[in-house]
């Protein structure tokens, strides 16, 4: 089913009106999911309304928070989410990030308490948009084992980056810190597929091939991946006092719940640095210089962090954005949710 960008956007936020969210935090919640279906990121997009809305519906997610934003420092704040919607949380601290960043030169602005807040480069890009460079990284529910382990320890926690250039072009370089994501073993396993070794470890912590035979992912390239997916974990967690590690809360276990998780916007304004024109410059060279270099065999062109992402929305624009039978089925439908999530593993099984 193809659907156009605005009609996705109505019908996921007529959804969580009906869920129980306000029409700010509806309008805020669809803005991120619509943001990653139109950019080809369809693990964080659609497919999550039904999750969302029964967790909304069953109190997990605060439907009206009572939202708090301290300065610590001239740089430094913490925003409390009272765990209502992470999307909107982390746009409305990206918000205030990028103003303190334009007094100051340089936000950390950690968020609390706060539920799932999806495809991270939806944020960083908003900083961008307005010349500053952006990181974003969050916590996620335990998926991934340590470096040699065989147990679950930390989630995929995402780490995203943005940039400005001279010209139209963002950089938006947005990725977890596993291989893969659960939703491409799911895939391989309804499909009756194998998986390449490199994604996953059975219960013995061994790789495996056979997707039925997952039983944690794996962190990117060996023991890097695991020390880059800790440091998300201290700076998004540790840093602002809320549960770390193997003690962050499951995405499904239990819907009643708030999930406690946390996440950090670091904003950097180049003008405090360098010449922002100039600098602005010199990365549209780079981009240029890299559309230029030549390209290995059966990669036909080099594209920059983001640049697919895009190609994807330019072509979504004009045929409308792909989204499954069963979801816009969902979409369509007067039914808030049919009590699927609440009590699942980590996998949703
Ligand atoms: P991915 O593997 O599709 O892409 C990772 C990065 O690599 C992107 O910046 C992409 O632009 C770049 N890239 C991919 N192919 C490229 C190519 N051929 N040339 C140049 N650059 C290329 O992303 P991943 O790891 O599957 O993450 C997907 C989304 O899931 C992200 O938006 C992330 O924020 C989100 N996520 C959110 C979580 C949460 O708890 N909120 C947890 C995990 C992921």
């Amino acid at each position: 089913m193809r659907v156009s960008k605005e009609e996705l956007f109505n019908l996921m936020k007529q959804k969580f009106i009906k869920a129980g969210l306000n029409e700010g935090a509806a309008h805020d919640v669809s803005d991120v999911l619509t943001f990653a279906d139109h950019r080809g990121i369809h693990s964080h997009g659609a497919v999550r309304v039904e999750y969302y809305s029964e967790r909304i519906a069953k109190g997990g997610i605060t439907a009206n928070p009572n939202y708090t934003f301290e300065q610590t420092g001239p740089c430094s704040a913490v925003f409390g989410g009272d765990n209502g919607p992470g999307h909107q949380v982390a746009k409305q601290a990206m918000e205030k990030a990028i103003d303190m960043a334009k007094q100051s030169g340089v936000a950390v602005v950690g968020m609390k308490n706060i539920s799932h807040s999806g495809a991270l480069g939806y944020f960083v890009e908003m900083a961008a948009e307005q010349d500053m460079v952006a990181i974003s990284m969050c916590q996620s529910d335990p998926m991934a084992v340590p470096f040699g382990g065989t147990e679950p320890y930390f989630g995929t926690n995402p780490i995203a980056f943005s940039a400005p250039s001279a010209d139209d072009r963002i950089i938006t370089f947005d990725m977890a810190t596993t291989v893969q994501a659960w939703g491409k073993i799911l895939d391989a396993r309804s499909k009756n597929e194998s998986i390449p070794d490199t994604w996953a470890v059975d219960e013995t912590g061994a790789p495996t091939t056979n997707a039925r035979d997952v039983h944690a992912l794996l962190p990117i390239s060996g023991a890097k991946g695991y020390g880059l997916m800790m440091m998300v974990d201290i700076l998004s967690g540790s840093l602002l006092g809320v549960p770390h590690g193997m003690h962050v809360s499951s995405m499904y276990q239990d819907l009643t719940k708030g999930r406690d998780l946390g996440q950090l916007h670091i904003v950097i304004n180049p003008a405090y640095f360098t010449n922002l024109d100039a600098f602005k410059r010199q990365i549209s060279t780079m981009l240029d210089e890299l559309k230029g270099q030549p390209a290995a065999e059966g990669y036909g062109e080099i594209y920059y962090p983001g640049e697919r992402g895009k190609l994807r929305s330019a072509k979504y624009d004009k045929e409308g954005i792909e989204i499954v039978d069963d979801i816009y089925n969902y979409l369509v439908s007067d039914d808030v949710h049919f009590d699927r999530y609440h009590g699942k593993n980590r996998f949703a099984e």
